[in-house]
């Protein structure tokens, strides 16, 4: 008896958290500010949910930052986005380290200047010890890229005679995906009113919740979090099979 509680109640807590960063321009827009003060402050509401979810007790955050897609914005925008990133980088990370998290990043970086690269580099060496929370950020991210970049991989292997074609099933796909390190999603929050997926994770949602909320993500508190969160409890969780 004991047993089957404890696994209701684990299962009505996420493990793994997943966001959709959204809404930083219609934030600045609606104060007549240009969009770039829209992602300084959405830069803010990060530190805000990182700290959160160590509070919530949350063992996977993944943020999705910056998309493949994204970089068909304009120059300009796209160059801010990449300084604010560079500046995160540089002042954050002393922070993460200390507070127990361990930073990851998915996501092209054949893309990103070297520098950024060095960065990111630097941030997973130096907090790759920690193991309160995983932080994992898409930057340069497409799901659909990711899984191509799988398949190619895997054909690669099979090409060279490392692997049978039949012996390819979910687990071994899985191990080509850049979230290997991770478990599936268990929610998934978009802010900003938008209800769709936007090319994030589509292999690692599979049977994810969804939680979509009004709240422009700069605005985007602990207390959006915890109530996302407690949404996420009231679901039922049915993988395709019958609850009684
Ligand atoms: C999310 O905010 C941040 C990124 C996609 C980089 P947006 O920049 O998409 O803001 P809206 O959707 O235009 O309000
Ligand atoms: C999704 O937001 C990508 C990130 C939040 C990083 P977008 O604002 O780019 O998504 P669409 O274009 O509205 O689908
Ligand atoms: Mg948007």
């Amino acid at each position: 008896m004991e047993s089957v509680l404890m696994h209701a109640e684990a299962a009505s807590y996420p493990q793994h958290d997943a966001i959709i960063m959204d809404g930083n321009g219609r934030w600045a827009s609606a104060r007549g500010l240009p969009r770039l003060a829209g992602h300084a402050e959405g830069a803010k509401a990060v530190r805000r949910t990182v700290e959160a979810s160590k509070k919530l007790g949350l063992r996977y955050l993944t943020l999705y930052g910056f998309s493949m897609e994204n970089w068909k914005r304009p120059v300009r925008e796209v160059d801010d986005l990449m300084h604010l990133f560079r500046h995160y980088l540089r002042e954050e990370i002393a922070g993460l380290e200390n507070e127990g998290v361990r930073i990851y990043f998915i996501g092209d970086r054949a893309r990103l200047d070297p520098d950024i690269t060095s960065l990111i580099e630097t941030a997973e060496q130096k907090t790759g010890d920690n193991t309160e929370l995983y932080l994992t950020v898409a930057i340069s991210y497409g799901s659909r890229q990711e899984i191509v970049a799988a398949a190619r991989q895997l054909a690669k292997e099979v090409e060279g005679g490392k692997l049978a074609a039949d012996e390819i099933d979910e687990n071994i796909f899985l191990g080509r995906l850049s979230t290997g390190h991770l478990p599936d999603a268990d929610l998934i929050i978009r802010t900003s009113g938008e209800q769709r997926i936007s090319n994030f994770l589509l292999w690692q949602a599979a049977y994810a919740e969804l939680v979509f909320t009004d709240v422009l993500w700069p605005d985007f508190s602990g207390e959006d979090l915890r109530r996302s969160i407690e949404e996420y409890g009231r679901r039922e969780r049915r993988y395709g099979e019958i609850n009684n």
